[in-house]
């Protein structure tokens, strides 16, 4: 079954992790892909037949340019972002700068310039993040860019809903991905990190690219075709826990 065949989707991020895993999924499942992030040769790995876009969604100028050549979607999964770690009085201007221009100027920018493009009853999915719901400790500038990206969702939600067009925000906890291997590799135990990391949710363990894949492709298609202005988590049950 195609269920995607003959509709447009932009994903963002898809050079690696969770955006790579949504990207070849889609295509799977018949969509034809655009596929943005800084580093061509990624995105190229994950798809070689795709639309390539080597963009960087923290700068406006380009995120126009890239909107002026783009042609109409059906939907976009808005994966790109980055990590830093540092509490509030650690974390420098600079870096929380970058915090929130990855994480939530990026998706901002392309809903800003891409939003004419989506067709009446496209889908979009943003990547935020259970710390983005949740507090936790020496990630602050990060938790803050995931809860304004929910928001933006359910905002977009509002703005988009006299076109029938849906978002909604996906919340997933730690990922085995590049950027949470960078992180444990920081660490001073990165066996200890990872075990402690995978302890914190009920099912014990990190969640996989393509469960999340899973959940925002469900949120692009038919099935979700009544929601729009949620934020979901997909955490192993941590956010269950107080
Ligand atoms: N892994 C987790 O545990 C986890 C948990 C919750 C939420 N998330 C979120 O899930 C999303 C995907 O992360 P991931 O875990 O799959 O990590 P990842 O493998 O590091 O993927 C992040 C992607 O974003 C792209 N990117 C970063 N900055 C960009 C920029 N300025 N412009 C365009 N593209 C940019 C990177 O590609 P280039 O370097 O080529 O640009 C990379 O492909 C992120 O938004 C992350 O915050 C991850």
């Amino acid at each position: 079954m195609k269920p995607f065949l003959g509709r447009r989707i932009l994903v963002t991020g898809a050079g690696s992790g969770i955006g790579r895993a949504c990207a070849r999924r889609l295509d799977a499942l018949g969509a034809e892909l655009v596929l943005a992030g800084r580093r061509a040769e990624a995105l190229r790995e994950t798809l070689p037949h795709a639309v390539h876009a080597a963009l960087d969604h923290t700068r406006d100028e380009a995120v126009l340019a890239f909107a002026r050549d783009c042609p109409p979607l059906d939907g976009m999964v808005l994966a790109a972002g980055s990590l830093l770690t540092g509490g509030v009085e650690g974390t420098s201007t600079p870096a929380f700068d970058r915090m929130i221009a990855s994480n939530l100027k990026g998706p901002w920018l392309i809903c800003h310039h891409l939003g004419g493009l989506l067709k009446d009853g496209a889908s979009v999915v943003l990547v935020g993040s259970n710390v983005g719901i949740r507090a936790i400790p020496d990630t602050a500038a990060y938790c803050v860019a995931k809860a304004g990206v929910h928001m933006l969702a359910q905002v977009l939600a509002l703005e988009w809903a006299p076109r029938a067009i849906r978002c909604n925000a996906v919340a997933p906890g730690p990922v085995h991905t590049a950027m949470v291997d960078s992180r444990l590799k920081a660490s001073a135990d990165p066996a200890a990190a990872l075990h402690a990391l995978a302890r914190v949710n009920p099912l014990r363990r990190l969640g996989r690219e393509e469960e999340v894949a899973a959940l925002a492709i469900h949120l692009l298609g038919d099935e979700s075709r009544w929601t729009t202005g949620t934020v979901i988590p997909i955490d192993g049950g941590a956010t269950a826990v107080f």
